[in-house]
């Protein structure tokens, strides 16, 4: 039974006939007061993808791992996830946080998010949390189709949310979501908070099994990056290749180097035409 069965099977247990790309949360009642009880195991709608939009944009189809751009995630993936999880997991602080950024606006940190969330989710033993913190443009409930209650900036604004209410289930089992949430004058100051800070540290300390990777706004827009970049082990740093000037990168290199140990630069031919996508990567 290949990964695609093994997650279709999975989700079929969970019969609640979801109209496909429609997520309802919970907890309409008793909105955001009760913290849940350990072991209160609510009923939760599965997120399921739209296979046929995805691929036809490009992105990674879990179930083949023969296609080129499953092949060149599988390379970018490898340093990170062993970073993350494998012996250097100790001299990185932060090692299973990954962001994604890039200098300025479409030079595919979304489509790198979701493909890499995607490519290391496909692995059997494998956990993923993929986090739109990207709260000024929020491309990933829209790329896959997700509508949600709350998400992150929801979580940060509200002491009494519980974390396990904003972390969305997948029809891939070993892929979860939390989505931006709701727009917010202040969210750069919430991304800064000691609520953001303390959410890093669980995601690093107790989710330490999973790879959470943060989609994120550009470097050279806002100051959000780089204030996340700070609580992240992995910075992913996507550059258009025929579309971002040097001085920009090398700006945003900069503005890493002081943050984060690791930076992966992506070069990514950001063309609609997949016969000419292609990636390269390094590190600094
Ligand atoms: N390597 C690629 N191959 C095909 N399409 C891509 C690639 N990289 C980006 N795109 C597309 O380019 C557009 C901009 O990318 P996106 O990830 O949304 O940029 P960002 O999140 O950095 O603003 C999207 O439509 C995305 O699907
Ligand atoms: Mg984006």
């Amino acid at each position: 039974m290949n990964m695609l069965e093994k997650a279709l099977e999975k989700s079929k247990k969970f019969e609640s006939a979801v109209a496909k790309k429609t997520v309802k949360h919970q907890q309409q009642e008793n909105e955001m007061t009760v913290d849940k009880q350990a072991g209160d195991q609510k009923e939760q709608d599965i997120v399921t993808f739209d296979w046929d939009y995805l691929n036809e944009n490009g992105f990674i189809r879990i179930d083949d791992s023969h296609s080129r751009i499953a092949e060149e995630y599988r390379s970018i993936k490898r340093p990170l996830v062993a970073n993350a999880l494998g012996d250097r997991k100790r001299d990185i602080e932060n090692a299973n946080l990954i962001l994604v950024t890039s200098s300025v606006p479409g030079e595919g940190k979304t489509f790198t998010s979701i493909n890499l969330a995607f490519s290391i989710a496909a692995e059997m033993d494998k956990k993923v949390l993929l986090i739109d913190a990207d709260v000024a443009k929020p491309s990933v409930s829209k790329v896959l189709g997700i509508k949600s209650k709350f998400g992150l900036i929801d979580y940060l604004e509200n002491d009494s949310l519980p974390l396990s209410d904003i972390i969305l289930q997948t029809e891939i089992p070993g892929l979860r979501i939390i989505t931006a949430g709701k727009t917010h004058k202040y969210s750069t100051e919430l991304l800064a908070s000691d609520r953001m800070i303390a959410l890093s540290k669980e995601l690093s300390e107790r989710y330490a099994d999973r790879i959470v990777i943060f989609d994120t706004p550009p470097l050279l827009a806002t100051t959000q990056a780089e204030v996340l970049a700070s609580q992240m082990g992995q910075v992913i740093l996507v550059v258009g290749a025929e579309v971002t000037s040097q001085s920009f990168v090398m700006e945003s290199v900069k503005k890493l180097q002081s943050s984060s140990d690791v930076v992966l630069a992506i070069l990514n031919k950001a063309q609609r035409n997949l016969n000419a996508g292609y990636y390269g990567y390094g590190y600094y």
